[in-house]
């Protein structure tokens, strides 16, 4: 088991910057996630760690030790890719055995790795059977088997489950999650899905354009989002972003949108002196803003006028798309809420869950 740390890495193709000073310090035996938007890099890391590219700047260190020159083969890393690249002619238990045939284990030793390794998989019932004859699900368990069977001191894991369906996601999610608990082995695990990143992670990379935008837990990533970029990814819905003119008056600063406007609570005053005069972002998520029928207002909370435009039904709750004459917001109410298309409704926004963001370089101000 070990460690893993990236220090100033840079991967250049030609002119091209696609990992930029990249630092990263992943903890034995941890479940690191990274995530960000597909060509943002996230494969590239992976590649690097595991030695099948180069870096062009900057140390690996796999258990303290720098392997930037080492051989991939010599690294005992284990990678399962998004394509399972099982041997076609070959049988499940075949598959798994290879590796180990190639390192010149006895028949005994592999016969007892196969098993002992697809007991944990739930494979055992599968060991005889073809490659064509599996279904998805099934193909990528032999496929983690195979690393598995390894016992390699890091997991690497590029997007293994983005070719299943929804449901066989979640399940296998849960299974890599309980794999890690069971091996208790370093697992470093890209997915661009941020579902997935915030349920299987101890720790979350969101990355962007091969650039580091924030590490951190999901509630840090939820709650206190480094930057625009990281609120917007973060999160089951999407967060609402609209700018504002902010003005001071008298001692009190207001935020103010064109169609309504809020006063600052005292408390974030001082950030946001600076801004007086100029735009900036705010951000809100769907469920923090209320409607007025249903909540005691205070002296936090600041009132506005919107127009339903449309009602998207989630079961248990629903959205409304709601115009505010100058911008679109979108909020959650629960299943019962009366409010019709067209309706006009008084909201509230719960100012203490809500960012704003400088303008120009998406940076959370609050
Ligand atoms: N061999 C290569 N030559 C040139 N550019 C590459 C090469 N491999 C990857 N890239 C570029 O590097 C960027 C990051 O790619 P990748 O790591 O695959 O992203 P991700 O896995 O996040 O989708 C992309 O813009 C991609 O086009
Ligand atoms: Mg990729």
């Amino acid at each position: 088991m070990a460690d893993v740390v990236l220090k100033k890495v840079w991967k250049r193709y030609g002119a091209l910057n696609v990992i930029k000073d990249f630092n990263i310090e992943i903890q034995d035996k941890s479940f690191f996630v990274l995530t960000g938007p597909p060509g943002c890099g996230k494969t590239t890391i992976l590649r690097m760690i595991a030695g099948l590219e180069d870096v062009s700047d900057g140390s690996i260190y796999i258990d303290k030790l720098k392997v930037n020159d080492m051989l991939p083969k010599n690294r005992d890393i284990a990678m399962v890719f998004q394509s399972y690249a099982l041997y076609p002619h070959m049988t499940v238990y075949e598959n798994m055995a290879f590796g180990l045939k190639l390192k010149g284990y006895s028949k005994k030793e592999i016969s007892q790795r196969v098993n002992e390794t697809a007991e944990i998989l739930s494979i055992v019932h599968l060991l005889e059977k073809y490659p064509k004859e599996l279904i998805d699900g099934q193909q990528q368990r032999v496929a983690i088997g195979r690393a598995v069977i390894r016992k390699p001191k890091v997991f690497l894991f590029d997007e293994p489950l983005s070719n299943l369906d929804a449901k066989l996601r979640w399940q296998m999610r849960n299974e890599i999650k309980k794999l890690h608990e069971k091996l208790q082995s370093t697992m470093i695990y890209v997915t661009s899905d941020q579902t997935e990143a915030v349920t299987i992670g101890d720790k979350i990379c969101t990355m962007k354009n091969g650039k580091i935008q924030q590490i951190g837990t999901a509630k840090d990533l939820y709650e206190n989002p480094a930057n625009k970029f990281v609120a917007s990814l973060i999160g089951d819905y999407s967060m609402n972003f609209f700018e504002v003119d902010v003005l001071c008056r008298g001692s009190f600063v207001f935020l103010n949108e064109g169609s309504f406007e809020f006063k600052l609570p005292d408390q974030f005053k001082d950030k946001i002196l600076p801004y007086v005069g100029q735009k900036i972002t705010v951000g809100i998520r769907p469920d923090d803003i209320y409607d007025k029928l249903f909540c005691a207002t205070n002296d936090e909370l600041n009132n506005l006028n919107a127009i339903v435009e449309l009602i998207e039904p989630l079961g248990n709750e629903k959205f409304l798309h709601l115009n505010t004459g100058k911008n679109e917001l979108v909020m959650k109410v629960k299943s019962n809420n009366q409010a019709k298309i067209n309706q006009m409704i008084e909201l509230v926004f719960n100012f203490s869950k809500s960012h704003l963001f400088d303008v120009e370089n998406g940076v959370r101000i609050i």
